[in-house]
């Protein structure tokens, strides 16, 4: 079983306090999420590989780390996942970014995969999925497939909000995938919104609706 990471560092939960009120304006929905997100890349990274090197202080010769050179991608789900990205990159500069689009089909109600564009070396690298809530668990379940069919199997999903629905289905369907969260909410209501959740996050963090 994957596991459930909660980042529940006193900075990500004061940040998403702000990103969860209904009267938090768009520019600082955003300005928070990305903020957040580049909290977030620090706890996900925080088992990246790391070689030692001999390096010259100005007073003495020492061992010391480095990172081994690990190859990271992001793949933000559309539309929302976009809000994550440059957070992230902030962290990790040389990240590539591949994207995935999925609808719900109105009658299956399943997530249909209408785009995706990924690194070309995409099956070397650590993938890191992001979609800010995590509520059925569909749409992450699908994005995390279309990879695995793409031979990409080190994938780690990063959202800032989940049900427990979601962390459920997720670790039923892709036992071998990491979960970062900032928080893990209540339930799911009839309409497949997070409780207490923050609203749409596409809708908040683009001003539409
Ligand atoms: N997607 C959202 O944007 N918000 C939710 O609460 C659930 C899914």
């Amino acid at each position: 079983m994957g596991k459930l990471v909660i980042c529940d560092h006193p900075l990500i939960q004061h940040k998403l306090t702000f990103i969860r009120d209904k009267e938090t304006n768009t520019k600082d929905f955003r300005e928070l999420v990305d903020e957040v997100s580049t909290l977030m890349a620090f706890e996900i990274t925080r088992d990246m590989p790391l070689d030692t090197i001999t390096v010259h202080t100005p007073v003495a010769e020492t061992e010391a780390k480095v990172l081994s050179g690990r190859m990271l991608g992001i793949i933000p789900v559309l539309r929302a996942g976009l809000g994550m990205v440059d957070g992230i990159l902030k962290l990790i500069p040389a990240a590539k970014v591949g994207h995935i689009g999925l609808f719900r089909d109105p009658e299956t109600l399943q997530p249909v995969e209408y785009y995706i564009n990924l690194p070309t070396d995409a099956p070397d690298r650590l993938l890191i999925v992001v979609d800010p809530m995590l509520a059925t668990g569909g749409s992450a379940n699908a994005a995390i497939a279309a990879l695995k069919n793409r031979d990409c199997t080190q994938v780690k999903l990063m959202c800032l909000i989940a049900a427990p629905e979601g962390v459920a289905a997720v670790q039923a369907a892709h036992p071998d995938v990491d979960i970062y969260v900032a928080a893990l909410d209540e339930k799911l209501n009839d309409h497949g919104y997070i409780v207490p959740g923050l609203g749409d996050a596409g809708d908040r963090m683009f001003g539409t609706k």
